[in-house]
């Protein structure tokens, strides 16, 4: 069956997570998006579908910025070399995406601030000043992982400012105690920057609705996400003051850039519409007339709920809405959570390079459930 860009009720859209182009690809990775992903393409495939399966590598964000800085690279050279080496790690393990690209790539950065300006002109993002945390000796603003500090929750030592690896407590600017800059260790001051803001509470009851009528959405994961609604979302603070990242399409805005979360899912997008383009097909009609499945794992369910569907709502759903979210779980090791960030892994490299990958791939279907359950 070949791929079509009409109103076939055949095409399906897959789409894994993006991985961070900051380190190696692990089997807690294939085990709770890229095998379910592979797997329901081929299935899809030898159903009759026309299925693109379309995946990229999240090239922004501070701990890219931070890492390709301490390894005296360009952030661009540093997320280039993750980028192939991510894409043959999954050539090996038989992952198969029609198109693998990345954050960075002019079409995702094009789409991004084509939201950017739709969201504003539509009211869903407002700008404020706030305060944010400065070094005065780096001269420089320090975004997530710049600041280093106590936790406020558990009180561990050396946490960065926009999360606890120990409590798992996701933090906001400001939060950590005993703050200290990641660079040079001095305490940093707190600057004014105008910052601007996705008005993610006002889609509050757009999205309670989409939850409770969309029947292909899990009802535990609906549950749990109507009870974050219920609790109050808060508006995202969109910015940040740093060079790396999508910059934001407006002239007071110079030197500032969009939040990785902000452009990173919209590369779904821009990948799939590039992918189907380069045959010569109208990705847009495509991706508006297929089934759309986006793999992910559980840590980025608020994610995937909440923000990607409404930042789609606020263009008055020019792109379609996801017909399923379909979740797993962590893939445990000795009783451990796997983690990139804790050093608590097997990288898929190291397994492939001693066994088949036909081992890994039953093994980890075998083990894997249809849940969110880690295993
Ligand atoms: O949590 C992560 O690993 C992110 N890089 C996932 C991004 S998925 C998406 F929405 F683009
Ligand atoms: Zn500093």
């Amino acid at each position: 069956m070949s791929i079509q860009d009409n109103n076939s009720n055949l095409n399906i859209t897959v789409t894994s997570a993006l991985p961070y182009a900051n380190g190696e690809i692990h089997i807690g990775h294939i085990v709770s998006t890229y095998l379910p992903a592979d797997v329901f393409t081929r299935y899809s495939r030898l159903n009759g579908f026309n299925v693109i399966h379309v995946c990229a590598t999240d090239d922004f964000g501070t701990p890219n910025l931070i890492q390709s800085e301490k390894e005296g690279k360009t952030p661009e050279e540093y997320v280039k070399y993750w980028h192939y080496r991510d894409l043959e790690d999954f050539k090996k393990l038989g992952i198969s995406f029609d198109y693998f690209h990345q954050t960075s790539s002019k079409e995702n950065i094009e789409l991004t601030q084509e939201f950017f300006r739709k969201l504003l002109q539509n009211n869903h993002i407002f700008n404020k000043k706030i305060h944010q945390p400065y070094c005065e000796n780096d001269k420089k603003f320090l975004p997530d992982r710049y600041v280093v500090g106590t936790c406020p929750i558990c009180r561990t030592k050396d946490q960065y400012s926009d999360g606890c690896e120990k409590c798992g407590r996701t933090l906001q600017s400001g939060e950590i105690l005993e703050p200290h800059c990641s660079i040079c260790g001095s305490v940093p001051v707190m600057r004014e920057s105008i910052h601007y803001f996705f008005r993610l509470s006002a889609f509050s009851e757009k999205l309670k609705k989409w939850l409770q009528t969309n029947q292909g959405l899990k009802p535990e994961i609906k549950n749990y996400v109507l009870n974050w609604i219920k609790n109050g979302l808060k508006d995202w603070d969109i910015t940040r003051d740093i060079k790396w990242g999508v910059p934001i399409p407006l002239k007071e805005a110079r030197g500032k850039v969009l939040y990785g979360w902000f452009d990173n899912h919209l590369c779904y997008i821009s990948s799939a519409v590039h992918y189907l383009s380069g045959k010569g097909l109208d990705g847009k009609s495509f991706w508006n007339s297929s089934k759309i499945y986006h793999f992910i794992g559980k840590d980025i369910i608020y994610h995937h709920y909440l923000f990607l569907p409404a930042m789609r709502m606020g263009v008055e759903e020019e792109y379609k809405l996801p017909d399923f979210i379909p979740v797993r779980g962590h893939l445990m090791l000795q009783g451990k959570k796997i983690s990139k960030s804790r050093d608590w892994y097997i990288s898929l490299r190291d397994f492939l390079n001693g066994f088949p990958a036909d081992y890994l791939r039953y093994y980890c279907l075998a083990i894997t459930p249809y849940s969110q359950d880690d295993v």
